[in-house]
């Protein structure tokens, strides 16, 4: 089973997935929890270029950055933890990629990056994904004292682009993605993240 946590940097994502991690560990469930990008040496090393803020990055080259991170993960991990039985969770996978480089840098079209991004997967597809929906300036207030990394400095107007481009994909995934208020508690929001799994698994 795979599971994807989505929404802009602040937006509460490392909390509820401790939260669910320890819930679905109670439960007898093998979990394993991974960070996009990052998850394996070679992600992680992508990961330090694409944050380095002393890196100018183009827009499509940064869109093949994040997925050869990805990519690498899938093999590596996510594809054989799977098939050992473990429940995989992701903070970020392929949604982060139609949000900030669909919406946020507008290297391409939602619809071809969707495309594209079974590609990088080979047609791997998240089983449920959470996406905290929170707006962009309220989220930057919870890491305001962080230094920003390079994706972080982007600006208010890259983020606006970023949550709409998730809402997008909110409203046309409903099968799929479940949107939450990340404005709520956080021990509500992981109640309704927890109904949800056990409606739909
Ligand atoms: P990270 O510090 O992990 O952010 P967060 O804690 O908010 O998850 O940094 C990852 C950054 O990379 C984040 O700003 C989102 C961005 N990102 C993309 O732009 N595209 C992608 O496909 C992924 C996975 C992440």
């Amino acid at each position: 089973m795979l599971i994807s946590f989505e929404g802009v940097d602040g937006s509460g994502k490392s909390t509820q997935i401790e939260l669910l991690r320890e819930r679905l560990t109670d439960a007898g469930r093998d979990v394993v929890v991974v960070r996009e990008p990052g998850g394996t040496r070679l992600s992680e090393q992508i990961r330090d270029i694409l944050l380095d803020t002393d890196n100018s990055i183009a827009p499509f080259t940064e869109l093949l950055l994040f997925s050869a991170a990805r990519a690498q993960l899938v093999v590596d991990v996510v594809r054989p933890r799977m098939a050992e039985g473990y429940v995989v969770i992701c903070d970020r996978f392929t949604d982060s990629t139609l949000a900030y480089q669909g919406g946020g840098r507008a290297a391409a079209s939602l619809e071809w990056l969707r495309e594209f991004n079974l590609r990088v997967t080979d047609g791997l597809v998240p089983d449920r994904t959470y996406y905290l929906a929170i707006d962009p300036e309220e989220a930057r207030s919870r890491y305001a004292d962080v230094d920003d990394d390079r994706m972080e400095a982007a600006g208010r107007s890259f983020f606006d682009r970023v949550a709409d481009a998730y809402e997008r994909v909110a409203s046309e995934e409903p099968d799929r993605v479940v949107r939450l208020n990340a404005r709520a508690r956080r021990a509500a929001i992981h109640d309704e993240i927890w109904k949800d799994l056990a409606r739909n698994l």
